[in-house]
């Protein structure tokens, strides 16, 4: 049978398994998905050994930049952002790579969440891998302007220089800001660690700004408490993301796009219940 995988270290809790099978079983389609351990020094062999059978494979922590560097040829998204997170087998044998989380951020707070973006001020937080794959895409949205804001500014100066051409995009640095603006999303990895960036509340215009976390967990995250605590209209997380780069995913390989939002409800449903 077509074998996919999700290849990541740690990955025991990688929700891509459940989103890819809820996604094979409402289209009808036959295929297995699985995740696999790839060894911290050693993906490339370990990739390549699954592709000398497997399709497809979606590529998370910490191997999004080592795929970059295996994959035989590029989608212009993937270059620009500098990591892959879609491994495809071509007709010809050689491995394409994509990156799907933009867009998966994007068609999340506007489809599903009914955000707009043009027109607006965004403020991401972050300067890492995270930021560099969803700039484009939310640059494509056009925004009235995208500050990228970061603990070390200069990261985020290097990002606004490189994507500048693409739209109205600054680096700042987290204390140089207080004005409201219409959208902040947090790509840190201070979640993890159950932190938040140190961001002034004078951001957050009450009732209209929308907050969205690209994180998620069972529990609303750091950064989405510290949101409605200071009133934004709306504090997301970014589960919607991950099932949203998943169907872009499994598109390109099945050529049908899974119906989202019930594998959505059935998903959160399960996470709140476990
Ligand atoms: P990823 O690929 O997830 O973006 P990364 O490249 O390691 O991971 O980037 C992590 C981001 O989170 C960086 O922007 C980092 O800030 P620095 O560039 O200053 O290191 C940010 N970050 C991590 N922990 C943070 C914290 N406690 N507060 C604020 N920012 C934090």
């Amino acid at each position: 049978m077509d074998s996919y995988v999700v290849f990541g270290n740690p990955i025991g809790h990688s929700k891509s398994p459940a989103i890819h099978r809820l996604f094979a079983e409402q289209t009808g389609e036959q295929l297995t998905y699985t995740s696999l351990l790839a060894p911290l020094e050693d993906f490339d062999n370990c990739a390549l050994g699954f592709f000398t059978s497997g399709l497809g494979a979606n590529v998370t922590l910490p191997f999004k930049e080592d795929a970059y560097r295996l994959a035989d040829r590029l989608t212009e998204r993937a270059q620009r952002a500098g990591a892959v997170n879609l491994l495809s087998k071509l007709a010809d044998g050689t491995l394409l790579g994509d990156n799907s989380d933009g867009e998966g951020l994007v068609r999340d707070l506007t489809i599903n969440c009914g955000v707009t973006l043009k027109g607006q001020r965004i403020l991401l937080l972050g300067a890492g891998g995270a930021v560099r794959g969803v700039l484009e895409p939310l640059l494509e949205q056009q925004p009235v302007s995208l500050v990228i804001a970061n603990r070390t500014v200069d990261k985020a100066e290097l990002l606004a220089q490189a994507f500048a051409e693409l739209g109205p995009v600054a680096a700042a640095g987290f204390d140089w800001l207080t004005e409201p603006v219409d959208v902040i999303i947090n790509a840190t990895s201070a979640s993890l660690a159950g932190d938040l960036p140190p961001i002034a509340s004078s951001l957050i215009q009450a009732g209209h700004t929308v907050c969205y976390d690209m994180m998620y967990g069972k529990e609303p995250t750091p950064f989405m408490q510290w949101a409605l605590e200071h009133g934004a209209a709306v504090a997301l997380d970014g589960f919607g993301m991950l099932v949203e780069q998943a169907a872009v995913a499994f598109e390109f390989w099945r050529g049908v796009r899974p119906d989202t939002a019930p594998v959505l409800k059935t998903l959160r449903e399960q996470m709140a219940a476990s």
